[in-house]
């Protein structure tokens, strides 16, 4: 039994978001999911996400290839996750390569490649920029 884990944000949710998890999922058997909580984001990135961590969650929890979500409340504590989940292994997308690799004392980590081309935040700046 392989209990992989993942972190995001998941805002806005697309494509590149459903890949990462349905791939994650196909490398054990259990897929326990962290989504970033609203707060979080914003000491990130300086801004809050356009969908509410309740809505980020539920659309999360409702895909086939999730077993278990939490909401993330703070990034100090991904070592304390992966512990109080069990997580065998952390998967992450690879523009977060390197970022991760002291946690291999305790799991296993996983990069995967991005899908190209899409982004939350591209998203938000192709409609930013549309004329209606
Ligand atoms: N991800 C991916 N391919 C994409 C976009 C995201 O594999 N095209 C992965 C990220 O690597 C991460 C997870 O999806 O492991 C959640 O990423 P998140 O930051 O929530 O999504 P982004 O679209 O990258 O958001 P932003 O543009 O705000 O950074």
């Amino acid at each position: 039994m392989m209990r992989i884990i993942t972190f995001g944000t998941f805002d806005m949710f697309h494509i590149g978001h459903l890949n990462i998890i349905e791939r994650a999922r196909a490398l054990g058997d259990y897929l326990i999911v962290g989504v970033s909580a609203d707060q979080l984001n914003f000491k990130k990135k300086n801004r809050f996400p356009i969908c509410r961590q309740e809505d980020r969650l539920k659309i999360i929890r409702a895909l086939k290839a999730v077993d278990e979500v939490f909401i993330e409340e703070s990034l100090e504590q991904k070592a304390d996750y992966i512990k109080q989940f069990r997580a065998d292994c952390l998967v992450m997308g690879d523009d977060w390569r390197g970022r991760f690799d002291h946690f291999q004392d305790i799991c296993d980590v996983i990069y995967l490649p991005r899908t190209p081309s899409i982004s939350t935040t591209e998203l938000i700046e192709v409609v930013r920029s549309q004329q209606f």
